[in-house]
């Protein structure tokens, strides 16, 4: 008998998104699973539950609906103040996202108007982020700081972060992005010095990951290679906002390095691409900011071809796509891109945990895997991006609990 202190049953269909030879969701009709301590103890088919699983503790029934694991957001900025919703006005008016950045716009004013708030306010902004996060059926999160952009302005960002973290049941692993834009009124070389001399060896206790965002609008390929390499030194693992809005050597800087994830990869080369399979990096792409941007179709024939792990994050940010919804970037990728819906679910679970060393643990279900998962009110896991810009999410579970709204 296998003990447990919380079981779901009754999951019309069970993606545990662990391949089976004829079913890459590995699902289980009328699946259950237990768990103990938040994590996955047993998985199997709901008939069995009750000779195989002791239980002690709370028991969620699915009543048939699908039951996926817990999404995982591989690429978020949740921690910033202000609104550009006025921006987001003038793009449909026909301005470009590159023209906003300029001056005191676009990221800079975000920058001003984070550092201007409160670390209270910013955690309350950054927590109910989190719980629309969990709402919307998303357990774990990258999440990037990059709107501090100084010593004092980014440990916040990190403290914020980590409150968050305490304070909700969302996972939420940090990535220090002070290499987000160079910020305004600083002198370029003395930024770049600060991030390598000063800031990357203060966060490294506090930040898995580091990342870079190499494009004309913010670092150069040599400004990029000289953070992150310091980066990798320290012992970070990297990812890198690269070729998002024009082509450049962000996809081969991320593969030089081994990084984790190469982020957005709109303007990748076909041989970047090969490249960046052959690092085992993941391409995380961020469906969202490419349709509000009016951006190009990343290569996904190309990242098939070289079996390049595709991972789909949301990229909540104030700029490009102010969305905690994972489900409604799943749905753009396919109806945009001409993804596949199993290959957008495995693009948010399998793939997203990957680009966040998470692999068999997030984004699965298993023993040994969290207890985090999803009960979706949709006909298949399939399904789920067929359904525009609503939540199906009934209930998340979250560390072997059923969360509740706030
Ligand atoms: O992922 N590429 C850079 N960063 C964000 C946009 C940030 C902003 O506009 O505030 C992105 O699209
Ligand atoms: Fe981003």
């Amino acid at each position: 008998m296998i003990r447990a202190d919380f079981a779901l049953r009754h999951a019309g269909q069970l993606a545990t998104m662990v391949p089976a030879p004829d079913d890459p969701l590995g699902r289980i009709k009328d699946g259950a699973l237990a768990a103990r301590a938040g994590r996955v103890v047993w998985v199997g088919a709901d008939r069995d539950l009750e000779s195989q699983v002791g239980l002690d503790g709370d028991l969620l029934d699915a009543a048939g609906a699908c039951v996926i694991p817990g999404l995982v957001d591989a690429h978020t900025h949740p921690v910033f103040a202000g609104s550009r919703a006025d921006e987001f006005a003038e793009r449909v008016r026909g301005v470009g996202y590159r023209a906003q950045q300029s001056g005191e716009r676009g990221i800079a004013r975000t920058v001003r108007a984070t550092r201007e708030a409160g670390v209270t306010t910013l955690i309350e902004l950054a927590a109910a982020r989190a719980n629309r996060f969990l709402a919307h059926g998303t357990t774990t999160i990258e999440a990037k700081t990059g709107y501090g952009l100084d010593l004092d302005n980014e440990a916040r960002s990190l403290e914020v972060l980590r409150k968050v973290a305490e304070q909700t049941r969302l996972r939420v692993i940090p990535t220090f992005l002070g290499a987000h834009v160079i910020p305004p009124g600083v002198d370029r070389q003395a930024y770049v010095r600060s991030l390598i001399d000063e800031m990357l060896p203060a966060f490294r206790p506090w930040a898995v990951f580091c990342d870079a965002w190499c494009e004309a609008a913010a670092f150069t390929a040599a400004e990029a290679r000289a953070v992150l390499g310091r980066a990798k030194a320290l012992g970070y693992e990297i990812r890198v906002h690269a070729a998002q809005l024009a082509p450049g050597e962000g996809p081969d800087i991320a593969a030089e390095l081994g990084a984790c994830s190469a982020d957005h990869l709109e303007f990748a080369t076909p041989a970047q691409i090969k490249a960046l399979a052959k690092a085992g990096t993941v391409a995380v792409l961020c469906p969202g900011a490419n349709f509000t941007t009016h951006g190009p179709r990343p290569p996904i024939e190309a990242m098939r071809e070289s079996k390049l792990p595709m991972a789909i994050a949301s990229d909540l940010n104030p700029g490009t796509c102010n969305s905690e919804s994972l489900t409604l970037a799943m749905t753009l990728a396919c109806i945009q891109w001409g993804m596949s819906p199993v290959e957008v679910l495995s693009g948010a679970t399998v793939h997203a945990a990957r680009s966040l060393k998470l692999e068999g643990i997030a984004g699965c279900l298993q023993p040994g895997s969290y207890a985090d998962c999803a009960v979706v009110d949709v006909e298949t896991p399939e399904a789920i991006p067929y359904y525009v810009g609503v939540n199906r999410v009934l209930r998340t579970v979250a560390g072997g609990a059923v969360w509740e709204p706030l």
